[in-house]
Parts: C-alpha cells; structure tokens; sequence
C-alpha cells in the first residue's frame, strides 16, 4: 500500500477523506496532521481526534500544526462547517493523546524515516504546514514520491470568483509547494464539483448502516444544506476525499500535465491557481491537475472503505 501523510482541517469532507484512507487496504495512513483552515486549529484538531475515536482508528500519530498561515490573517468557514467546524453529528470526547511534536516536525521526521519515493503527502487545507516543512527541512522535497492535494482550480473560485479556500488562505504556503520540484496534483474544484453527494449516494451510505456509515450520512445532511444555501449547490461537492481517492486509484480521475502558479498581487485573483493550457506542457512540468472524475468508481471507495471498517 502506498504510505500517505494526511494533512487537514476537519471539516465535514477532510473527515471523509479520514475514512477513506483508514478503511481503504491500498492507502496506509502514516500520520494525520492539522492545521488552521475551516476553524481555528484547537477545534480542527479535536475533530480529528474525535473522527479517529468514531472510526477506531489507532495505532497512528496525530500532530497539530500552524494556528495562522503565513502571511495573512486567519479566516475561517463557519457558513460551510458551522462554529466547531464540523457542526452536525454530536461528536465524542476524543480518546487518543496527540503527538507532542508540532505537525511541522512530524511531516518531516515521517518523510526522513522512510525511503525516497515512499511517503506521499495528501493536504486537504490551507498548505501552511507542507510550506513550513519544505522550508524547515529541504531535503524532503526529494524524498517525497508525490503531493496530492485538494485546493485550487482551473477553472473556477469559490472564496473569490477565482479562488479557492485552501489557497485563498493561505497563498504565500501554495505559492511555496506549488514552486518546489517534487510532482504536485491539484485536486482542483473542477473536478471536485464533480463528486456529489447525491440522494443515490445517501442512499448507498446508508445502506452499510453502521455507526461510521450514519456518521458520515449526519455530515453530508449538514454539509448539504449548507451548500445548498452558501453557494446553491442541490447536492454537496465532497472535496478533501477526491485527493486520497487518486492515490488509491489514479484511474478514477482524468489528469492533465499543465503548470500551475500562484497568483499572490492581483486585487481581484489573489489565490488563484493560474493554469496554462497552452500545450504542449514542457518536459519539466511537475504538476498537473485533475480533469474529470469517475463518479460511480469514487463512491464506491467510499462505500468499500465504510464496509471494511464496520461496525467498531
Ligand atoms: C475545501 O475547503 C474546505 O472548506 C473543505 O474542507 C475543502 O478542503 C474546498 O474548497
Ligand atoms: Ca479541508
């Protein structure tokens, strides 16, 4: 299985994301990080404990990271995860201790410890942590197989008619991974806003009918009618899980190789993930950026992950 270190903001979706790369046998789940992001760190960070608590998952270090981002002051989405950031399911009180690293330092002994090529890195929030640990320790930039990452888009925003949130927030951290060498996908909104949580998908989840199964089902409700009102949407777009599912299975997704930049001055596009499709991409080109996701082959990771997780 490929080794992933999970960086995130839970966060109805980065929960999602949790679970699929817990109950799926082709991803190992090496370390869970956090960061600023949806809210503010000390509430991400218990959501993620307490997902690990819901989802019995054991055995793996969680460390908290960045309370800001870089340059910019926090902002946080209360109007898509609610005050604690994961408004909806009653969450319990977490039962695994966090790793007294900072996640900084974590991510980077993770990527040491290992061989070249093995640690794949997966942020599905603002990229202040992967940013701190490229600066604080170069040498992982060479040594990490790959970034996938959910933020971005080609095509179009949603914290801005150009942006998105993950980079929004924190675009000097996204200008940083997006300009070291080491091959980063961007699981971008054009293909995310594909993966709707449609009532079929409801329907399937609950099915499975056990404790993960209707939490994740509690999620979506809330995540739907959040959607729904903040940004029109008849379904909700479940991001965060888009990225963990490429690694499981590139075939999932269509990608395009095109190089992507930040854009950190503009008055009316900073954060936007400035794409250019003039083809051909040149030989060097280390991104690229998903395209066109295969529904039903998406969910039905979700639904096998919840399966082999059970009942816990
Ligand atoms: C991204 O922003 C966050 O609110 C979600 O968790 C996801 O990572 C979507 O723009
Ligand atoms: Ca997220």
């Amino acid at each position: 299985p490929r080794k992933i270190i999970l960086d995130c903001d839970p966060g109805h979706d980065d929960a999602i994301a949790m679970l699929l790369a817990h109950g799926n046998p082709d991803v190992d789940l090496v370390a869970v990080t956090t960061v600023v992001g949806n809210q503010t760190l000390e509430k991400v960070t218990r959501n993620a404990l307490s997902v690990a608590r819901i989802a019995n998952i054991t055995g793996v270090p969680f460390a908290a990271g960045c309370p800001r981002p870089l340059v910019r002051e926090v902002e946080t989405a209360p109007d898509i995860h609610g005050e604690s950031g994961i408004d909806g399911p009653v969450m319990p009180e977490p039962t695994l201790a966090l790793d007294e690293r900072h996640a900084v330092d974590l991510i980077i002994d993770t990527v040491m410890a290992h061989e070249p090529g093995e640690i794949t890195i997966v942020p599905t929030a603002g990229l202040t942590n992967i940013a701190l640990a490229a600066r604080k320790e170069p040498r992982i930039v060479e040594r990490v197989r790959e970034v996938v990452l959910m933020g971005g888009g080609y095509h179009t925003g949603n914290w801005s008619p150009v942006a998105e949130f993950n980079i929004k927030i924190d675009p000097e951290a996204a200008h940083i991974v997006f300009n070291e060498s080491w091959p980063v996908t961007m699981v971008g909104l054009d293909l995310t806003h594909q993966a709707l949580a449609t009532p079929e998908v409801v329907e399937r989840i609950a099915k499975v009918g056990t404790k993960p199964a209707v939490f994740v089902n509690e999620l979506l409700d809330f995540f739907g009618a959040m959607y729904l009102e903040a940004q029109g949407f008849d379904a909700p777009p479940v991001h965060d899980p888009c990225a963990v599912a490429y690694v499981i299975d590139p075939d999932v997704m269509t990608v395009r190789k095109a190089p992507v930049d930040i854009e950190l001055t503009g008055t009316l596009t900073l954060g936007m993930t400035v794409t250019d499709f003039r083809a051909p991409a040149p030989d060097d080109c280390h991104t690229q950026v998903a395209v066109d996701l295969d529904h039903q082959r998406f969910w039905d990771l979700i639904v096998d992950a919840l399966e082999r997780i059970g009942d816990v």
